[in-house]
């Protein structure tokens, strides 16, 4: 067979209302483009003529403006899932308009394959190259793309040029055996490669090819200020004092780091802490700060699914890929967030929260308990199964009208149960092997901020009997209350709650 070019206009028309669609990509690293831009001007003719057109999406994580954002605007989106990052997608989800489901991305591909979420009427894969025998070479990131491309009734390419096809030997393509077949993961150090360069598919499923030369729409990151610094260097030193105590070998252990300006700081002060010695990364998107690290050989390797770097640190990736080749590697979503690999090579993880509670537990997605921020992305497929979880936030948030600690979470992502260590800018909490009493003395000390710290032990003595977790739940979401009616937790009272 020989494979066609058409137009986006054209791919688009081959989607239909009520479709499921697969995206490649992970972030807007990876993420076609151009035809899911197609899509929504096509959704928009639809709804002008009276008709319905939405499609269910299932992509890697958040994707760029101009696939969430602009099926969003257009209001095409039915069905998302897993993680999301859009602000146009965001309101449709939080006004109820699209249905979301927030999902460990680690498990999004195994639950297309046990259809649990239904067919892929087609899947749009971005490449930098495809072969009539339907071999598909990915672009920056891996996320499901295997998945989607294997279980699709038809695929379309989004054919990338601006990437080099010298990309070729930076993924590694692995599949996972569904249950009760399933063996284990040959992946025992973050350098090991178990798969494949491409991923191969069937050629007749591929209804043609969309040339583009397009770059990746990564955002920047806010620069570092003096609070994420601060927890950058907290961080650091906790690790050092670890490394000393003989906790942490010598040898160091791989790290994994979340996304967002907090994990971006850490980075940095990661890499220039010299009592951390060169280490590894075993983990999920790959920022500019990893690169900065790998540039300076403070970081020897990393594996990933996503090269989520801005333009500039993309080309200078390309410039040199010899250098990157031979220390970095991308694995589809399943694989560089699997929980028994993160187990096996011992992963310190370091994820960011949203608020976290006295005793440990930690909401990473939902403000105030209602409003989808972004989604659990790999935070929960991280910390449970790591050698040492860290969860870092600012003490405060909104200008101090928010402490990011109160005494229940509003939302439950995290478990006291998985969560070791607690940062903030004031200071560290170590949770390890403490009862829920004794947790909640040292995040009181050692991560309230000190406007709200009189606040926090007050409410702990409104629990006067004895317990093993020292709750009153007439007072356990004063705080959050005080917020919304009054826009500031300062003004949060304990006088009318039942002791
Ligand atoms: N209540 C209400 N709003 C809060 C808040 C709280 N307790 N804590 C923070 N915020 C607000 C901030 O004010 C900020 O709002 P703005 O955008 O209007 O300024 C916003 O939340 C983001 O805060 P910021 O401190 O800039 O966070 P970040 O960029 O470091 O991202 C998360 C933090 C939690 C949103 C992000 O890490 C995330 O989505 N995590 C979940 C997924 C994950 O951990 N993935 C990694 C796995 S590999």
């Amino acid at each position: 067979m020989s494979l066609q070019f058409i137009s986006a206009e054209e791919a688009a028309s081959y989607v239909k209302h009520d479709y499921n669609v697969a995206f490649s990509g992970f972030t807007p690293a990876g993420s076609p483009k151009a035809v899911p831009t197609a899509i929504a001007a096509l959704a928009r003719k639809e709804h002008e003529q009276g008709r319905p057109f939405k499609i269910g999406m299932f992509t890697g994580a958040s994707t760029g403006d101009s696939l969430d954002g602009e099926l969003a605007r257009a209001n095409a989106v039915k069905f998302r899932t897993p993680y999301q990052s859009n602000k146009d997608l965001k309101a449709l989800i939080n006004s109820g308009q699209t249905e979301y489901y927030d999902v460990h991305l680690s498990q999004i591909a195994q639950e297309m394959r046990y259809k649990f979420l239904g067919d892929v009427d087609i899947a749009i894969i971005e490449a930098v190259d495809v072969s009539e025998k339907g071999e598909i070479l990915l672009t920056s990131a891996v996320g499901i793309a295997p998945t989607a491309a294997r279980l699709a009734k038809k695929i379309i390419i989004e054919l990338n040029e601006n990437h080099p096809t010298d990309i070729l030997g930076l993924h590694d393509i692995y599949e996972m055996q569904d249950p009760p077949h399933r063996r284990e993961i040959p992946i025992f150090s973050v350098k090991d490669r178990c798969g494949v360069a491409t991923i191969k598919v069937d050629p007749n499923k591929i209804i043609g090819i969309v040339k583009t030369n397009r770059p990746d729409e990564i955002k920047e990151f806010s620069p570092v200020d003096e609070v994420t610094a601060q927890i950058g260097d907290n961080v650091a030193r906790f690790l050092v004092s670890q490394l000393k105590a003989g906790i942490i070998p010598p040898e160091f252990l791989p790290i994994q780091s979340g996304v967002g300006n907090v994990a971006n700081a850490v980075l940095g002060s990661l890499g220039t802490n010299s009592e951390i010695p060169p280490f590894t990364m075993y983990t999920e998107v790959i920022q500019d700060a990893v690169i900065e690290l790998m540039k300076t050989e403070k970081l020897t390797f990393t594996s990933g699914c996503s090269l989520t770097v801005s333009p500039p640190v993309l080309s200078s990736i390309y410039k040199n890929l010899d250098f990157f080749k031979s220390r970095l590697v991308l694995r589809p979503q399943e694989i560089s967030n699997n929980p028994e690999v993160v187990r096996r090579l011992g992963l310190i993880t370091i994820n960011t929260a949203l608020e976290a509670d006295l005793f440990g537990n930690v909401n990473s997605t939902h403000v105030l308990g209602t409003t989808m921020m972004n989604g659990i992305g790999g935070s929960g497929d991280f910390t449970r199964n790591s050698f040492l979880s860290i969860f870092t936030c600012p003490s405060v948030a909104k200008g101090g009208a928010i402490s990011t600690i109160v005494p229940l979470v509003s939302h439950l992502d995290h478990s006291e149960h998985s969560v070791k260590v607690l940062i903030t800018e004031q200071g560290i909490a170590d949770l390890r092997g403490k009862s829920p009493n004794q947790r909640a003395h040292a995040i009181i000390e050692n991560c309230v901020n000190p406007d709200y710290k009189q606040l926090m032990w007050d409410y702990l003595k409104l629990c006067s009997k004895k317990s093993h977790t020292p709750h009153t739940l007439s007072a356990a979401y004063n705080m959050h209350k005080a917020f919304m009616e009054t826009g500031d937790m300062k003004n949060t009272t304990w006088s009318d709650c039942e002791k």
